[in-house]
């Protein structure tokens, strides 16, 4: 059978590797040999930025993204404090949905979703209110594939001393990020820039955040899993699977040469399919200096989405649609996971042909 190529943001087309370590041999998550792999995990989550273990913890979890960025939101922001919630795009106001639910005091600093996120217009917020403890951003704002300014973000938070929490899911791995002081924690999931399985997901934490935590949930409560992990134990059933895969997408990482090769991989398949959009009269929404390596999205050309994506299907190549409004004008493709300079080419000639013959 021939196996679709995933071009959607996740979960990703899975090398041989990964998907063979999902066929381990069953293991209970109560016994030592689960706890060796829990942690190894932890370990290699932080090399991969090359966090120092004395001050950062991964923590575990299981859950989709959406889990751990919940973990993150309503653990780290407690009672007294108050959130401002940076907005461009359906992940930034997901981050503002999830601290009503847990009534968390909370203010958005809300942008169009094709706007970049205006850096004066944070500072005067910061400046003008002294109560904001804590600032929500996306790092990677899938819903248009932009690159939001992680940096400059934290480093009004440390002038204004306050701790930024990012939400990580789609660029962990893949895009540099500077652990200034001024970043808390980071929330990212195992099957996006990391090429594991849908499942396991985790918050990278800076250890002193946990002495404040809230716990507003039992499942969610960040320092209630980090507790039992540091004495190798796991408070609820894991994703034993998903775990697999995570270690051996993790061993692969860093077999492959680690964040840089792996940025730099994914920066050349994104420029190849640029250019060869370009050559079909296709144009991205935002230019490339601003967007990720992992995720761009394009104008239809055209042709409706339903088209192009079925078309494309029949070729074996699955693609993703805009969100909310943007899905009448955009097409998205990601190339994380195995994907080759090969597959780019392919999906290029089977674009042109939908393209050749609408036009036609
Ligand atoms: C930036 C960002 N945050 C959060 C999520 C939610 O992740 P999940 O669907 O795994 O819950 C996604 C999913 O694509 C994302 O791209």
């Amino acid at each position: 059978m021939n196996r679709p190529l995933l071009l959607n943001p996740g979960p990703v087309t899975l090398s041989a590797r990964v998907r063979e370590s999902l066929l381990l041999p069953d293991l209970c998550h109560r016994e030592p040999e689960f706890f060796d792999l829990q942690d190894e995990i932890r370990e290699r989550l932080l090399s991969v930025y090359d966090l120092d273990p004395e001050v950062w913890a991964a923590v575990l979890l299981t859950g989709s993204g959406t889990a751990a960025v919940e973990a993150m939101i309503s653990s780290l922001v407690p009672d007294t404090c108050r959130l401002l919630v940076i907005e461009n795009g359906v992940y930034g106001e997901r981050i503002t949905r999830i601290a009503q639910i847990h009534r968390i005091a909370v203010e958005t600093l809300a942008h169009d979703w094709l706007d970049e996120i205006d850096l004066q217009r944070l500072q005067q917020r910061l400046q003008q209110q002294p109560a904001i403890t804590h600032v929500a951003a996306v790092h990677h704002e899938t819903t248009t594939g932009r690159l939001n300014n992680l940096a400059a973000i934290a480093e009004l938070c440390a002038q204004y001393d306050v701790s930024l929490l990012a939400d990580t899911v789609s660029s962990f791995g893949a895009e540099y990020i500077d652990f200034a002081p001024a970043i808390g924690a980071v929330a990212a999931t195992a099957n996006k820039c990391l090429h594991g399985v849908p499942g396991a997901a985790f918050v990278i934490v800076r250890r002193a955040l946990l002495n404040h935590a809230a716990s507003r949930t039992l499942y969610l409560d960040l320092a209630g899993w980090c507790r039992e992990q540091d004495k190798r134990s796991t408070p609820f059933t894991p994703s034993v699977q998903a775990c697999f895969g995570l270690r051996e997408a993790l061993r692969e990482f860093a077999d492959e040469g680690g964040l840089q090769q792996r940025h730099q991989y994914y920066s050349s398949l994104a420029a190849q399919l640029a250019e060869g959009l370009a050559a079909l009269g296709i144009e991205p929404l935002i230019a490339s200096a601003q967007s990720s390596v992992v995720l761009r999205a394009y104008h239809l050309p055209g042709i409706g989405y339903d088209r192009l994506h079925d078309g494309l299907k029949s070729q074996g190549f699955i693609i993703y649609a805009g969100q909310g409004a943007l899905s009448r004008q955009l097409f998205r493709v990601s190339t994380m996971g195995a994907v080759q300079a090969q597959d780019i080419t392919r999906l290029l000639a089977a674009t042109a042909d939908l393209v050749v013959d609408v036009r036609a």
